[in-house]
């Protein structure tokens, strides 16, 4: 059969939406249809239908299941179908009171996590799979024995090899929203041109798809600057490939990582830490990556939900803003002992960086450092986008979890 031909059922679907159809009746006799002539179902179709809907719940069936062509459709690309049609039966649903009285649960969504080994997409994956949506989660790894225990005992979690600095080992086929990280790097290499060659890689296997929907970069304060900013150039080489790589973008631009206080856990037991937050009462948002994973992962489920621009950009920072000496206090508190700050200020950065980074790596981290600090290029708009969403985890209980 021509793709034209299975799709007809789906346009027919839309037009008869359009024009005032869709009772219950109609749903299940288009779906009994859809099944009966191997035509793929809209998912939003199936979730106003409660008897086919209960039939899911009973068996815990993926769409695949229930309609074996779902998958090999969206593989072929009909998934970008799927998307065009949806707003408009979605919109006709929500109009309809009835309808939404009698919502079974949401469909299974799928979603994948590229690369799933950084911190921060593992804390995604945790939220995603502890989630009364029950998602199936795959995660992409390029060394399978770097799979956490804690996801490989889950069902609905799938590991797969893929490395992104190789495009032809990225497979996202028959996921309906992708969630992705430019792993740092610290040898000489070109960070921006690393950034810019992963995110491409992973904005081809997007496309690839043809069924991916949304699109969440893990993106940082300060990516919108094309220059002066450092490592932060790797975030705005991100953003640049990935912007329209959907067709629903987010970036959630990280506040400075709470966790990144976990170089001082090596001086701690002498009784003092670096800090090159200066001066020592100079507040600084930070985010725990545990808030990072739980905003993503929300992104991540509301795939469907209209935004208001493509990309969606917004600013994620933890409840309040933090200064070198509350990072003092949160440590003594976690460690219960008294400790000295050993302040790095703004001219030694690079010496200080040099110690422990290749020379390019280190000029990259002073310059970032430098840009959010008092005069720095981030400090002089640190809302650029007039959207903040905040995290709930305090710093104290982020170093107690590093010190655990
Ligand atoms: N730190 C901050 O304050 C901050 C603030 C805002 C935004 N950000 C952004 O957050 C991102 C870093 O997130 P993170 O801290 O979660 O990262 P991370 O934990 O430092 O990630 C490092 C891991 O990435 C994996 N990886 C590296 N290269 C890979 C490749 N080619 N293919 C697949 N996996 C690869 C490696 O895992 P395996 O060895 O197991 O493969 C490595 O352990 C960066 O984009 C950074 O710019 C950071």
């Amino acid at each position: 059969m021509q793709e034209w031909e299975r799709n007809r059922g789906l346009w027919s679907a839309r037009m008869r939406t359009r024009g005032g159809c869709g009772s219950e009746e109609w749903v299940v006799r288009n779906l009994r249809r859809c099944k009966r002539r191997k035509w793929v179902p809209v998912p939003s179709l199936r979730r106003t239908c409660p008897a086919l809907s209960r039939q899911d719940a009973a068996s815990e069936t993926r769409p695949t299941a229930l309609f074996p062509d779902y998958q090999s459709h969206t593989d072929q690309g009909g998934g970008a179908i799927l998307s065009n049609i949806q707003p408009a039966i979605t919109q006709h649903t929500t109009n309809n009171p009835t309808l939404i009285a009698n919502a079974p649960p949401t469909a299974t969504m799928h979603i994948t996590v590229v690369p799933a080994s950084p911190k921060t997409g593992q804390a995604a994956i945790r939220a995603l799979l502890a989630d009364p949506a029950r998602p199936t989660v795959k995660g992409v790894y390029r060394n399978l024995a770097r799979v956490p225990a804690e996801f490989t005992s889950n069902p609905r979690f799938e590991a797969v090899q893929g490395d992104v600095e190789d495009a032809s080992s990225l497979d996202v086929a028959g996921s309906d929203a992708v969630f992705t990280i430019t792993p740092p790097i610290y040898d000489e290499q070109d960070i921006v041109a690393h950034a810019r060659n992963v995110s491409e890689n992973v904005r081809a296997a997007v496309q690839r798809a043809g069924s991916v929907a949304r699109l969440v970069l893990l993106s940082s304060a300060g990516a919108q600057y094309d220059t002066g900013t450092g490592e932060i150039l790797s975030n705005h080489a991100a953003e640049v490939a990935l912007a329209d790589a959907a067709p629903e973008v987010v970036f959630v631009r990280g506040a400075y990582f709470m966790e990144n206080w976990a170089m001082c856990l090596e001086t701690i037991p002498a009784g003092f830490f670096f800090s090159t937050l200066t001066p020592m009462d100079y507040g600084l948002p930070m985010i725990a990556v545990q808030d990072i994973g739980a905003a993503c992962a929300a992104e991540l489920l509301a795939t469907g939900t209209p935004l208001a621009s493509r990309p969606y950009v917004f600013e994620l920072h933890g409840p309040r803003l933090y200064t070198s000496v509350d990072v003092q206090k949160a440590f003594e508190e976690a460690t219960g002992r008294s400790l000295e700050i050993r302040p790095v200020e703004r001219d030694g950065l690079v010496d200080f960086y040099n110690a422990v980074f290749p020379p390019a790596v280190a000029k990259l981290y002073a310059e970032m450092n430098a840009s959010f600090l008092e005069g720095g290029v981030l400090h002089q708009n640190p809302n650029p986008t007039r959207e903040v969403r905040k995290g709930k985890t305090e710093l104290v209980e982020a170093l107690k979890q590093l010190c655990a």
